[in-house]
């Protein structure tokens, strides 16, 4: 991924550039400090679950850009993963990431989706993250950058909950993507037959068994829709604003559906170890937006090829040939 020219929508501070920097080496450091064979965020993965992607015949005109561009049927690799607590038990955020492969138009041939289990990001922009990082180097709870900075510290908190299984949480994008001209934030939610009435996790792998449970031993398969809510101007949808709550109304853009399957071998477990999500990974029409975003190109390039280089793999993006390294739908 070379130099890519900003959107029109973007409005990019003059000093950012430094500021990346900074947040690039201080994730670095933090990756070195702890295990730099694993992803410097969300390391634990509960699974890499195959999944089919299908775009809406009926998106609206104002999102009708790059995939969803079109009624189409892509292959998806999905990993649900919780970070940074060791212990599914413990309060955590919780994701899923969506790459959709064999995209026509995407330079590396794929289109990541990232999602996390909370509407917005809880730090604005990039110079707060540099705010942030550096108080969390002496204080891992960063008090100094919070004390100061109460929605902060309430968005922080609420990141951070206990859950039954990833199959009944609503996941948000947080920060914006393009949509051609136009932009958008995505949401994905749960359809109402994932749920179990299970209660939340009190072991330390208890959201994998939750998985496990689902997909292996009942052998059921699970169902989203992505959503997607328009960008209007910058006064009502912020670009550069990834604490904002967007007012738009979401709507619909896709169904993912994760079927059946059994996905509890190692050499899976292995393969997703080594897989690269980064929003980066998109056609040009869904070009990242806004400070965060362009912040995570860098990081996410240091912190993949790091851990790339030190397990001696490469890094390239998968195809829909290698489903066959997958377990077997049920
Ligand atoms: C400047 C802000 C951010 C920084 C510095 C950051 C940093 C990172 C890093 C270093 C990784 C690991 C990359 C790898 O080695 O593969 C990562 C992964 C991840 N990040 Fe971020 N991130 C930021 C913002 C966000 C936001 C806004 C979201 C909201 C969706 C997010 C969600 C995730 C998820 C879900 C993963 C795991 C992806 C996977 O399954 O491989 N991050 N982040």
């Amino acid at each position: 991924m070379g130099h890519i020219a900003p959107h029109p929508l973007e409005r990019i501070p003059l000093d950012e550039a430094d500021m990346i920097e900074r947040v690039t080496a201080l994730q670095i450091e933090i990756m070195k400090g702890r295990d730099p064979k694993r992803r410097g965020q969300h390391p634990k993965q509960q699974a890499l679950l195959r999944g089919v992607f299908e775009v809406a015949d009926s998106v609206p005109e104002s999102l009708r850009a790059g995939v969803f561009a079109a009624p189409a049927r892509f292959d998806a690799l999905v990993r649900a993963s919780t970070g940074p607590m060791p212990k599914e038990s413990d309060p955590n955020p919780h994701a899923m990431a969506i790459k959709l492969l064999d995209v026509p138009g995407s330079p590396v041939g794929t289109q990541d989706f990232i999602l996390l289990d909370q509407p917005t990001f809880f730090i604005r922009d990039v110079a707060d993250y540099v705010s942030f990082f550096e108080a969390a180097q002496t204080d891992p709870s960063a008090a100094g950058f919070f004390k100061s900075r109460p929605r902060e510290f309430g968005l922080n908190l609420t990141f951070n909950v206990v859950i039954a299984s990833h199959l009944e949480r609503q996941y948000w994008s947080e920060v914006p993507i393009a949509m051609g001209g136009g932009a958008a934030r995505l949401t994905l939610i749960p359809d109402v037959a994932n749920v179990s009435g299970r209660d939340p996790v009190t072991t330390p792998d208890g959201l994998r068994e939750a998985l496990e449970d689902h997909f292996v031993r009942q052998g059921r398969e699970a169902k989203f829709v992505l959503a997607a809510q328009a960008y209007v101007d910058e006064a009502t949808t912020p670009i550069e604003d990834a604490m904002s709550l967007w007012p738009t109304p979401f709507e619909i853009v896709a169904t993912l559906t994760l079927p059946a399957q059994d996905f509890t071998a190692p050499e899976q477990f292995e393969f997703c170890e080594h897989l690269s999500y980064t929003p980066w990974h998109s056609a040009p029409e869904h070009q990242p937006l806004g400070g965060i975003q362009r912040c995570r190109k860098r990081v996410y390039e240091e912190s993949q090829r790091l851990r790339h280089s030190l397990n001696g793999v490469d890094d390239h993006e998968p195809t829909s040939a290698d489903l066959a390294r997958l377990g077997p739908c049920l």
